[in-house]
């Protein structure tokens, strides 16, 4: 039996034995992001796709205000009042309640609900696992409830959730991935306008690896958030001479180097990076168009270098492997990818070499920290959907 098939039929069979027939079950996929790091909270632009992995969900209605939610994965259960939601200690259930939190304080009519959660998103793994659940749930209270809401709509709700209940002050990347994610496709999103376009992406000859250090990336603990902050910190500076500067997407490397190079040596590499990650992303999209992926690929190296130094959100595992493969036949491009300080790096790699290569890092990842190196090949696929079953 496939991978998700296993999970479908294990979130069904789990919640017929708990609760009876599920009313209805969901998938939601996790994600990729081939460039354009940390833009999307600094409304740059991103280039996620949907990836075959995701977050399956059988649900169905209760007849009082209970909650009641299972992780079949993990064997957990836990119940919670509508009426009295808090973030639960255990991290999982915060992803389905922050929804329902949300979805209560915009006024929409739901009551109780039990639901069955499973998946083969690795999690920790910078795959936005949490942004699967959370657009899983959103999806299928939705339809449950019947309430109407559009998808971009749900994908709004869920960073809301994220930012809110789960505290990560996340962009909207993450979930726009996972809800409008499309076959054979890159979508190339404006985090300011939120227009989006799906670019086709052909896999001529290469896959998509990712190789998963299995160093648990704790992006809720304050790291990411410090970014954000250094980040707006720099949009202050420079908004004070250029008052239409309001995100570092408005800005240029000439304000940041006469208007930041001064000033707080942190504050000024990250919005280095940032601005030249907007440009490097722009010009990025241009050598798919050209149908250059050579080109594509050294862009991924510059992206690496400038997360590790200038934006310090790598690890020395993720440092070891982007440099590990730069040296290796057949790769195209390789970075690490995410929110960071663990995670996973993805790297473009050519057909005849992925073997060699997926060997190779293994073992180099083994002699040098002692640990397993996990690899995961993916394919880009659909965004969140009802399963028939
Ligand atoms: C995490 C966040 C996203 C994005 C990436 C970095 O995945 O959830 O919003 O900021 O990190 O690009």
């Amino acid at each position: 039996m496939s991978e998700k098939n296993k999970c479908a039929t294990l979130v069904q069979t789990q919640y017929t034995n708990a609760f009876g027939s599920p009313e209805l079950m969901v998938k939601s996929p996790g994600r990729i992001n081939l460039i354009g790091e940390h833009t999307d909270y600094n409304l740059g632009f991103v280039l996620p796709a949907a990836i075959d992995k995701a977050i399956y969900i059988a649900i169905g209605k209760r007849t009082d205000q209970n909650i009641c939610l299972h992780a079949a994965d993990l064997d957990q259960s836990i119940e919670m009042s509508l009426d009295s939601l808090e973030p639960s200690p255990k991290q999982w259930p915060n992803y389905l309640l922050g929804i329902a939190d949300q979805l209560k304080k915009a006024g929409y009519p739901i009551s109780g609900f039990n639901a069955v959660v499973a998946g083969d998103v690795p999690l920790g793994a910078g795959l936005s696992s949490s942004a699967a659940v959370e657009c899983a749930t959103v999806f299928a209270l939705n339809e449950l409830f019947v309430l109407g809401m559009s998808k971009l709509e749900m994908v709004r709700m869920a960073q809301k959730a994220e930012n809110e209940f789960v505290g990560l002050k996340c962009g909207i990347m993450d979930m726009f991935a996972s809800m409008f994610g499309k076959a054979d496709a890159v979508i190339q999103l404006d985090c300011r306008s939120l227009d989006y376009h799906y670019m086709p992406f052909h896999q001529k000859g290469f896959q998509i690896v990712l190789l998963d250090t299995c160093v648990k990336h704790s992006l809720a603990s304050t790291e990411y958030n410090t970014r954000r902050a250094e980040c707006e910190a720099g949009v202050a500076i420079i908004a004070q001479q250029h008052p239409q500067v309001k995100s570092l997407r408005d800005a240029d490397l000439g304000m940041v180097e006469s208007l930041l190079a001064g000033g707080d040596v942190k504050v000024y590499q990250r919005c280095k990076f940032i601005v030249a990650e907007i440009a490097r992303l722009q010009a990025g999209c241009q050598d798919l168009v050209n149908d250059n992926i050579d080109a594509f690929g050294l862009k991924m190296f510059e992206t690496h270098i400038g997360l590790s130094k200038e934006y310090e959100v790598s690890c020395v595992e993720l440092d070891f492997l982007a440099d590990f493969a730069k040296d290796q036949n057949g790769v195209i491009g390789a970075r690490m990818m995410g929110g960071g300080f663990g995670g996973c790096t993805i790297n473009l790699v050519k057909d005849a070499s992925v073997d060699t290569f997926i060997t190779g890092a293994a073992t180099a990842f083994k002699n040098r920290f002692q640990q397993d190196l996990k690899s995961y090949i993916v394919a880009i696929g659909d965004g969140t959907s009802l399963i028939n079953f």
